[in-house]
């Protein structure tokens, strides 16, 4: 079972080919990804038309980089999956658009993925998977959620963030410091050189006894801060204001997702999406987790951020798992706003 993957919910677009063969693990065949970065860099920002419009661009000479590289003919590609979203509606039209001209080209079935989906499963494709069921914690950019997966297909979202996402903080925050769009890797590499200790700022609903997040009275702190530095505002105050910040956010993730595996009694905890990517985060989980005996699993660095892969192994994952709702009909809509919940079966 040959799956071919097309992800295009936002800035990134990748294409990657999966084998989902019997019941094991899908294998990652081959895989290639364009980043945008460098074009919204100009902007501050993702520009929705442009990256849409880049989309276009990508897609086609990505997918037969991918069918080179894996030596595989259209032919044989069993199903056509893409992300139908969360994510941009004109960005993730693309995807699904080619997606679905090409499977009908084919005859072959398409499959619409849950861009969290994709996320949640990409430590499958490690060399160290992960077994059912984990505690998964889900920080990107647009999302910051703790679920309990048991199986491919049923998640329970035990808390969220209710107002921005911790890829949102790290974003908002290393843009009030003045560095560049995508703050996240920015903003992680310049605290490497700063004192986390130097600004005491809030923790917002650490102690909430809840599971949720908020994360925008932090960015309200950072900038208030950012003020009063005024044009103190660089070198190590700078880098130490950063520091700060990223300790914040982490130890807030830290500290949920040790209580969503305390009240699901769970041991294993996946960590998913872009902030996956950070190393304090990861240093932290791991310290905290050995010392109750969890272990956590991360997708490889390169599958952190948006990718094709992810997209394929869901697809292919759910295949396998019975639950896939493929198509014949090549009619196609995209859902920018999608819960995972409703993945739920
Ligand atoms: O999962 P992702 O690629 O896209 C979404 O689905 O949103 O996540 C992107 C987010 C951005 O907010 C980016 O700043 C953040 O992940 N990010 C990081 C790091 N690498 C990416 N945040 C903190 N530290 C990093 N090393
Ligand atoms: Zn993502």
């Amino acid at each position: 079972m040959i799956v071919l993957g097309i992800e295009s919910s936002c800035d990134e677009t990748g294409v990657a080919l999966v084998d989902a063969s019997g019941s094991q693990v899908p294998v990652l065949l081959a895989q290639a990804l364009y980043s945008q970065i460098d074009m919204h860099q100009a902007y501050g920002g993702v520009v929705p038309e442009l990256a849409s419009r880049d989309h276009i661009r990508r897609v086609l000479p990505l997918t037969q980089e991918v069918m080179a590289q894996a030596q595989c003919s259209l032919a044989q590609v069993d199903v056509v999956a893409y992300t139908r979203g969360p994510g941009l509606a004109g960005a993730l039209l693309v995807g699904a658009g080619v997606a679905c001209s090409l499977a009908a080209a084919l005859g072959k079935p398409v499959m619409g993925v849950h861009h969290l989906e994709g996320h949640l499963l990409s430590p499958f494709l490690s060399a160290d998977p992960p077994e059912f069921a984990f505690v998964a914690l889900l920080v990107s950019g647009g999302h910051t959620q703790l679920m309990r997966v048991d199986r491919v297909g049923r998640y329970e979202l035990l808390g969220e963030t209710i107002d921005d996402a911790a890829g949102e903080a790290f974003d908002k925050s290393a843009k009030l410091l003045g560095l560049p769009y995508p703050g996240g890797p920015a903003l992680a590499r310049l605290a490497g050189q700063g004192d986390a200790q130097a600004f005491k700022l809030p923790r917002p609903l650490l102690h909430s006894g809840d599971l949720d997040f908020s994360f925008s009275g932090l960015k309200t702190a950072v900038l208030t801060q950012a003020k009063k530095l005024g044009e103190a505002m660089e070198g190590q105050a700078r880098a130490d204001l950063a520091a700060s910040t990223q300790a914040a956010i982490v130890e807030v993730l830290v500290k949920k997702s040790l209580k969503a595996l305390e009240q699901t009694g769970l041991q294993r905890l996946v960590v998913a999406g872009g902030v996956g990517a950070n190393t304090l985060l990861r240093e932290q989980l791991n310290a905290a987790c050995k010392k109750k005996g969890v272990r956590v699993y991360y997708p490889e660095l390169h599958l952190c951020t948006d990718n094709g892969a992810m997209i394929a192994l869901a697809a292919g994952m759910r295949i396998q798992a019975g639950l896939a709702p493929m198509r014949r009909g090549y009619a196609f809509d995209v859902k920018p706003r999608w819960s995972l919940a409703e993945m739920t079966m």
